[in-house]
């Protein structure tokens, strides 16, 4: 990465701390901070433009459509004022704006709407890795918890969301969201560095939730 290009990461770093500091939703700086530095593991593995890919990694949850109304035109507006701002190219802003645009999860039978470049590609199998693993599961309690959900309840069934629409309006537990979506992500994975780094984070959640339904009737 020339010189520049590291000055823009560093100032986009900033901006991005500022911005998103209060936030307790699952979107605050740690996450950006994170799925930044798997990014940058992901990216030398595969070979991608690391400056794209920083970026896109760092501006991603900007503006999430869960916290602006649904809205998902949001995220990918604030990303392309600030990367304007910051003289970035023009193709490489659109790239950017576009992976941010289509990379989140929108339910289990729901498909992924359209082909990533490389660098998307990088970037989504680390925004998902990052719902995985020890810190998806404290991730997703904390979710839970600040829409004033119940962690578990043995009645309730997961739900395949068919539609957007669907996975937006569940009322879903801490438990049933690991059906919906947790253990469902290493087999969205783009890339074999992803893969690899999944399929890790799935085991221990696989047996998180085999010690947590021991525990939940006693044993153990
Ligand atoms: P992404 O960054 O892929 O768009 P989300 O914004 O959907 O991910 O989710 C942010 C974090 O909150 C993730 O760790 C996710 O698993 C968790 N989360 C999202 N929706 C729910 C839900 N309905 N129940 C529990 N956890 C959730
Ligand atoms: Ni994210």
């Amino acid at each position: 990465m020339v010189m520049f290009e590291s000055s823009i990461i560093q100032s986009t770093a900033c901006y991005v701390k500022r911005k998103t500091e209060s936030d307790a939703s699952g979107h605050d700086w740690f996450h950006a901070y994170r799925v930044w530095k798997l990014t940058q593991q992901i990216v030398k593995a595969e070979g991608a433009n690391s400056f794209s890919a920083e970026l896109t990694a760092l501006l991603h949850d900007i503006a999430d459509w869960k916290e602006n109304g649904g809205d998902d035109e949001a995220g990918p507006q604030a990303a392309k004022q600030w990367l304007d701002s910051q003289k970035v190219p023009d193709d490489l802003t659109t790239d950017i704006c576009h992976t941010i645009r289509y990379m989140s999860f929108k339910g289990a039978n729901t498909p992924d709407p359209t082909l990533l470049s490389l660098e998307g590609q990088c970037v989504q199998d680390a925004d998902r890795i990052d719902a995985m693993g020890a810190i998806g599961i404290a991730r997703c309690f904390s979710y839970t918890g600040s829409k004033g959900r119940i962690m578990h309840d043995p009645r309730r069934v997961p739900q395949t969301h068919t539609t957007f629409e669907q996975y937006k309006a569940q009322d879903n537990t801490a438990i049933t969201h690991f059906y919906e979506k947790l253990l469902l992500l290493k087999d969205r994975m783009n890339t074999p560095t992803g893969k690899q780094i999944a399929q890790a984070r799935h085991d221990y959640m696989e047996q998180f939730l085999a010690q947590f339904f021991s525990e939940w009737e006693g044993q153990r």
